[in-house]
C-alpha cells in the first residue's frame, strides 16, 4: 500500500555500503532523506547520486541524514562508487541500501509495475524527527530530481513544523512567508507584532520568522 503524508515511515533492518542498519535506530531524532534509483551503473543514477554526495554539508546543516537505495547489491553500489567517483569527481558519502529482495523497496512501494517490474522508480521520502513521513515524490526514471528542490523543501518543512506560517510558490528560504489562515488576527499580532501586508483576508504575507 502507498505510502501518505503522515504515515510513520516502516522501520526495516538492511545490509548497506556502511553495514547493516535498522532504520529507525540509525535516524535516531534526525530528519532523514530516503531515496531510490531505479538502477546502478545507469548514467542518470550516476550524476543524481555524485550530485547528492556534494550536498552533504547541506543536508548536514538541516540535522538530515541521506540513505540510498535500489535493488542492487551492496557489492554493485560499492563497485559504482568508483564510477561515480571517476565521473562526478565524488563517491557516494552516505549508505546505499543493498535491496535485492526487494524487501524495502515493496515496503516503501518504491516499485510501479506499470513503468518497470525490475526497477524502482525515482522516489524520495522526507522523513521527520517524529518517524513520520513529511513529504513524498516520485519521478520516472528517464527523468533526474533536482536535490536542490530537495533541500528547499526541507527548509520550508523545518520552518513550517514550529511557525505558523506556509510558504509560498517557489519560496526560498529567507523570502516572505504567509501567515496560515487558521491564525486569527489577534492571535498574529501577537507572534508578528511587527505586521504584515494583507493582500486579502486569507493572505496575510509577512516576513520569514
Ligand atoms: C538512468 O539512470 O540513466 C536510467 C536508469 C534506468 C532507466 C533509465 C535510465
Amino acid at each position: 500500500m502507498a505510502i501518505r503524508l503522515g504515515d510513520i515511515a516502516p522501520d526495516f533492518t538492511a545490509d548497506t555500503t556502511e553495514g547493516t542498519i535498522s532504520f529507525h535506530e540509525w535516524k535516531g531524532d534526525s530528519w532523514a532523506v530516503l531515496f531510490s534509483h531505479p538502477k546502478d551503473f545507469t548514467p542518470v543514477c550516476t550524476t543524481e547520486l555524485g550530485y547528492t554526495a556534494r550536498l552533504a554539508e547541506q543536508f548536514a546543516a538541516r540535522n538530515v541524514k541521506v540513505i540510498g537505495l535500489s535493488c542492487d547489491t551492496v557489492e554493485d553500489h560499492i563497485a559504482w562508487s568508483q564510477d561515480i567517483e571517476d565521473t562526478q569527481g565524488i563517491s557516494p558519502n552516505f549508505p546505499m541500501i543493498g535491496d535485492a529482495d526487494r524487501a524495502v523497496a515493496d515496503l516503501y512501494d518504491m516499485i510501479h509495475p506499470n513503468a518497470s517490474d525490475t526497477m524502482t522508480v525515482r522516489s524520495v521520502f522526507v522523513i521527520g524527527p517524529d518517524n513520520a513521513v513529511k513529504l513524498t515524490i516520485t519521478y520516472p526514471a528517464s527523468t533526474g530530481r533536482n536535490f536542490d528542490e530537495v533541500l528547499r523543501v526541507i527548509d520550508s518543512l523545518q520552518l513550517t513544523a514550529t511557525k505558523k506560517v506556509a510558504t509560498p510558490v517557489n519560496w526560498q528560504h529567507g523570502d516572505d512567508v504567509i501567515i496560515v489562515p487558521a491564525l486569527s488576527n489577534d492571535e498574529a499580532a501577537e507572534l508578528f507584532p511587527d505586521g504584515w501586508d494583507e493582500q486579502k483576508p486569507y493572505l496575510r504575507v509577512v516576513s520569514q520568522p
